[in-house]
């Protein structure tokens, strides 16, 4: 039998320093019995000298197109454009399944190449969960990037351009050195506060040193009673982090804003959830995604009413890429442990099937 392996490759998103495979799981690999290639890359949070120390194999950035086909290559984030065949089996997010746009061309590369696409995003264990998501991160740096609006607009300043933090130690000091040494007297609503996200943003505020009272932590049972909620403009920060799946009563409404006047508590709204174009987003007080450079996005709150910033940023984890790395490839490790044993392994054989029902789409939305 041949030796299982992967092939990391380089990112080449803008901003993007996470990765799919962290130094720690590709010891665990290795570890395993597989070999592991790492593409060297400047962008990515980890040095490749932390890869080599435990037993990868380095090569050229980008280098992957030319990889023997054997080679499944594994990376996050979609691929440049480009019309090239895709020979190889890639295990990544490529956003295609969904129809978003530009997926059947996506999909095309991969039925003329002859490779294979296991998307991470499918990756559902038997109770149709996801094996490994990035939940838990995006609401922990949604919610430092509200403390950090919250505070810029305490000294009635704006928010500049946000940058990824080496590690989570620094990401807290940070923080609580802009709040004036702790969050302690700020109060925070999360919602959907059992979620992955929302359990990433009551950690950060305890972690900033908010008092226990003053996180809200709602989920289902305390928003059964219908918004708009009056409990959200009596907090400095609200951070929503709430799974949509059908349509529900607002959360919070300008109207509701502009008739609160100055007796508003209410500075920041983070949106992790970022249905910012979905029709039933709860949080129909802005329309745009806000990005690392250009954070916030105030709200039309109506004259001499106090300002208000909504954060709509819709790649949060990337603020914290290596703990975030770490949190998502180690819970993607079982996952694949079992990769050589996809022709039966169950979680592989469901993303196979799916991906061949998405190719059959694309190829007849392409005319192949
Ligand atoms: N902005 C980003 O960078 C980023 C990153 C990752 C995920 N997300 C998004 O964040 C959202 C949440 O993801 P997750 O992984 O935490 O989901 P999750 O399923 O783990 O948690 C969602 C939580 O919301 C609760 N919920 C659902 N509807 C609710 C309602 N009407 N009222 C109160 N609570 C409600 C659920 O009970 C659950 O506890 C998703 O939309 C996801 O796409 C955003």
């Amino acid at each position: 039998m041949s030796t299982p392996s992967f092939w990391l490759r380089c990112e080449k998103k803008p901003f993007e320093r996470r990765a799919a495979l962290t130094p720690t799981t590709a010891k665990k690999l290795i570890d395993a019995g597989f070999e592991i290639v790492v593409e060297r890359d400047d962008q990515r949070i980890f040095d490749d000298a932390e890869y080599e120390a435990v037993g990868c194999k380095l090569v050229d950035n980008n280098s992957w197109p030319s990889a023997p086909t054997h080679y499944p290559i594994i990376g996050l984030k979609e691929l440049p454009v480009s019309d090239d065949p895709l020979p190889h089996t890639h295990i990544q997010f490529a956003h295609c399944y969904k129809k978003q746009g530009g997926w059947s061309s996506v999909l095309a590369r991969f039925y003329k190449g002859g490779g294979t696409l296991y998307d991470i995003e499918f990756l559902n264990d038997a109770i149709g969960r996801r094996v490994a998501a990035f939940g838990y991160h995006a609401g922990f740096a949604g919610a430092a990037a509200g403390a950090l609006a919250f505070s810029a607009q305490r000294k009635g300043e704006k928010l500049g351009q946000l940058e990824p933090y080496p590690n989570e130690d620094a990401m807290i000091s940070d923080v609580k050195q802009r709040l004036g040494g702790s969050g302690k007297g700020v109060r925070a609503l999360v919602i959907g506060a059992l979620g992955r996200c929302g359990r990433g943003a009551v950690d950060l505020f305890k972690k900033i040193g908010l008092e226990e009272n003053d996180i809200l932590k709602w989920d289902m049972a305390e928003t059964a009673k219908g918004g708009p909620f009056q409990e959200i403009l009596d907090v400095d920060i609200f951070v929503n982090c709430i799974y949509l799946s059908s349509p529900i009563p607002h959360f919070l409404t300008y109207d509701q804003i502009r008739q609160a006047g100055k007796d508003r508590r209410l500075s920041v709204v983070v949106d992790v959830s970022c249905d910012t174009t979905n029709p039933h987003n709860p949080i129909p007080i802005y329309s745009i995604n806000t990005t690392f450079d250009a954070p916030t996005v105030p709200v039309d709150v109506g004259t001499g009413n106090p300002p208000l910033l909504v954060i709509s940023i819709d790649h949060l984890p990337t603020l914290l890429p290596r703990e975030a790395s770490e949190q998502f490839s180690s819970d993607l490790l079982p996952s694949l442990l079992d990769f050589p044993k996809r022709d039966h392994a169950r979680v592989w054989v469901d993303a196979e099937t799916l991906y061949k029902e998405k190719l059959a789409e694309a190829v007849k939305a392409e005319g192949l």
